[in-house]
């Protein structure tokens, strides 16, 4: 289709259409501006599939979509640690989303997962920033390269369900720029999203949707984003503020009434048509974008079958084994005696999370089905559902289960969380499996200790009652339409477990940073751990946990060796990282090698270590190979609220390499001797730090009487007064003191 002239477009569109444009007309569908050419732009979600509703159709009738392929969700294909199976995933969406007429496929979910109980956790990646933004990244470059615009989302610090609507995030600002925001910023500045999403809550007690300081200073004057800011849907609460703050397009439609008060506001003189113009502007960008990508691209092709076997191997990619004692798994498809398959969920799969994420898949595979196809009959499979779906206790099935178990010589037992345990629009309560399938476990376990499970979930469960109960446990998470093909792969060999954990799992929900204040109240929710969050703050308190942020067994194993790391300038903050990774073992398997920078000592308290990058490597067994990565001055800064800005501090910093955040495997460390402008001395800075200073020395003692006499103190005075802003310590030791004296202090001392 054409791409249209935007200025003429702009400067022909009246005042109407301009405020049509930015309000929506439907649940997925925008006006255009069809007298001039304008296509309209469809919206739908993603993010792990495209569920495309019929045109008219209900919206409340979520799921009456066209079918689709369900891929692994973001909770899954986040253990993949690989940003281009990633991008593989959002070049397959990008197929199918044109095949069906959609331009902007609303994801990826970068929201951090700040506690285990968001109902919402499956469709987000992860606890840390870097591999949520380098992941999603991925995602948005696969999609876009493949003509269908992203939706970043949700942006800012929606972290929740409960309330999400009323909700204000009170979040201090360094906690915002080193933990909720960098994911957004990875993607604006790495991939160029088309969309922001913003979020239903406020931040700090104002609407995403009409947050000034979010939306234009951060997203647009710092991270350059130049696509259109699309509220969540119903998250606008003031069309006229929203435009004013930098929000673009305003969804679901709301029948022309947002349309009406953007117009009566623009001819009242309440709001500038400028910032009409504005958004009307960039919305009419991307779809120039969208057309002219469609144009290169030309007509759709989507294939489900290509993309079910993506789906596949994506599952099998984001699958972590978490135990393998006596190396149980792999198991032999055509080993002795028969094979009990135990649990609903080898019959009835759990392979997505509820919500407007939900997909019709094109296709569905059991576990079970596909246990049996792989073994092809050389040894017999015996299924037994254990327990109901319902969570309803059913002695019958349990001992039915048990029976299996014990006439078997190798048992799979196949738990996790039913639908109606997480969803989009509640949080969980507690991070426990029901209790009914650890009854069938242990039952099954005391009549044949030859046990692996398979755990189907969005969220973190506590893994630990089932580790005590098994000798392998593997975390599939919601692994999508073909999960059921990716754990016959996994259990019996022909894939390898690839994946890594993207979020810790705690020993007990009270463990987590968030327990004491999730979810807050329908007013607040106060983020008190800061910057703590996940890992930060289990190794900040030195705490125990069932299974730690990077962990991930394979069927082989691997060695590390060789580190160097060069720092070019040690004026600059950079560092360049070589190591060798190999396969120490039989079976060819891939290891995600990890990144961790310390600073060994700032002036802010900072975490114990944060991942700053990573490499996915797949090596057969004897082969090795070295990695070099680049470490940048952001991957050692911290956000110094005095400063109001990235900064990194002159000293030491370690670097360690290895499998998981808790097994480091090669540490070096590195100086810089980076220059920093000495922050100003003001009137209420303390005594210590003026005089820690030679300059606010001399200026005490330049000003005589008691701020000179301030140089003799020292010891247990000195611990006594050395807090005490100087303004206040110099009008209560002289009362006399004028200001005119004290601002000459200031100058004298900052000269
Ligand atoms: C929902 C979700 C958002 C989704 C949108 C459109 O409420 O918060 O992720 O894209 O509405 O369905």
């Amino acid at each position: 289709m054409a791409v249209f002239d935007l200025e003429s477009v702009l400067s022909r569109m009246t005042l109407a259409e301009k405020a049509s444009f930015v309000t929506g007309v439907t649940v997925q569908d925008t006006a255009g501006v069809p007298r001039l050419g304008v296509p309209a732009l469809v919206l739908c979600d993603g993010p792990h599939g495209v569920r495309r509703l019929a045109d008219g159709a209900d919206p409340r009738d979520l799921y009456n979509a066209a079918p689709a392929t369900a891929f692994p969700t973001a909770s899954a294909t986040a253990c993949s640690w690989d940003p281009e199976l990633l991008q593989e995933i959002g070049a397959a969406l990008a197929a199918e989303s044109r095949a069906v007429g959609v331009d902007i496929l609303l994801g990826p979910g970068v929201n951090i997962k700040r506690s285990p109980l968001c109902g919402r956790n499956f469709e987000y990646f992860s606890e840390d920033p870097v591999l949520a933004g380098e992941l999603a990244s991925g995602w948005v470059r696969g999609l876009q390269r493949g003509g269908v615009g992203a939706s970043v989302k949700h942006f800012a610090a929606n972290n929740q369900e409960t309330s999400r609507m009323q909700v204000s995030a009170e979040v201090d600002e360094r906690t915002l720029r080193e933990i909720y925001l960098p994911a957004f910023e990875r993607v604006v500045k790495q991939a160029r999203p088309a969309t922001v999403m913003a979020s239903y809550n406020r931040i700090n007690g104002i609407w995403a949707a009409q947050h000034e300081w979010l939306l234009t200073q951060v997203l647009r004057d710092e991270w350059g984003f130049d696509g259109f800011v699309v509220s969540d849907w119903g998250a606008v609460t003031d069309s006229v503020a929203s435009v004013r703050a930098g929000l673009d397009l305003e969804m679901p439609g709301t029948a022309g009434r947002s349309a009406a008060v953007l117009t009566e506001a623009v001819g009242a003189g309440v709001l500038d048509e400028a910032a009409l113009d504005r958004a009307v502007a960039r919305i009419l960008e991307v779809t120039a974008r969208l057309l002219s990508a469609g144009d290169t691209l030309g007509p759709p092709r989507a294939d489900h079958a290509l993309g079910h076997a993506l789906a596949r191997r994506v599952a099998a990619e984001s699958a972590v084994l978490l135990t393998n004692g006596d190396r149980f798994l792999p198991l032999d498809p055509a080993g002795q005696g028969t094979l009990a398959v135990i649990g609903e969920f080898a019959r009835t799969p759990r392979f997505q999370g509820g919500g407007s994420s939900h997909v019709k898949p094109t296709r569905l595979e059991a576990a079970l089905d596909e246990i049996r196809a792989a073994v092809g009959g050389q040894r017999e499979v015996r299924f037994a559902p254990g327990f109901r779906l319902d969570g309803a206790a059913d002695q019958e099935l349990l001992e039915e289960a048990a029976t299996a178990a014990g006439a078997a010589a190798d048992v799979v037992v196949f738990l996790g969380l039913p639908d109606s345990e997480e969803s989009e629009g509640f949080d969980r309560a507690s991070i426990d499996l029901p209790a009914v399938q650890l009854d069938v476990l242990h039952a099954v376990a005391a009549a044949n200790p030859r046990v692996a499970v398979v755990l189907s979930n969005g969220g973190v469960v506590a893994t630990r009652p089932v580790e005590r109960h098994a000798l392998a446990v593997l975390e599939m998470w919601l692994g999508g339409q073909a999960a059921g093909g990716a754990a016959a792969d996994l259990l019996f060999g022909t894939a390898e477990p690839a994946g890594r954990l993207a979020e810790t799992i705690p020993l007990a929900l009270t463990d987590n940073p968030s327990y004491i204040s999730f979810p807050g109240t329908v007013e607040r929710v106060s983020y008190g751990e800061r910057h703590y969050v996940g890992y930060r703050w289990y190794d900040k308190t030195a705490r125990e946990v069932a299974h730690p942020f990077g962990h991930g067994l394979s069927y082989t194993t691997f060695g590390y060796s060789g580190l160097r790391v060069s720092v070019p300038d040690p004026a600059r903050p950079e560092a360049v990282v070589t190591f060798t990774v190999s396969n120490t073992g039989q079976r060819p398997g891939a290891e995600v090698a990890q990144v961790y920078v310390t600073d060994v000592e700032a002036s802010a308290d900072r975490p114990e270590r944060e991942l700053k990058a990573f490499r996915k490597v797949r090596l057969a067994p004897g082969e090795s190979r070295t990695v070099e990565l680049t470490l940048t001055m952001r991957d050692f800064a911290f956000w110094d609220e005095r400063r109001h800005g990235w900064t990194v501090e002159p000293g030491a910093f370690h670097i360690a390499v290895g499998a998981s955040s808790r097994d480091l495997r090669l540490t070096a460390t590195v100086e810089f001797n980076v220059p920093l402008t000495a922050l100003p001395l003001t009137l209420e800075s303390t005594v210590t730090e003026w005089l820690g200073r030679p300059a606010g020395r001399d200026a005490l003692a330049a000003a005589g009487n008691e701020a000179a006499r301030l140089l003799g103190v020292d010891g247990e005075i000195m611990t006594l007064i050395g807090g005490i802003p100087i303004k206040r310590m110099l009008t209560l030791a002289q009362p006399g003191t004028t200001d005119e004296g004290l601002e000459q202090l200031v100058e004298r001392a900052n000269a």
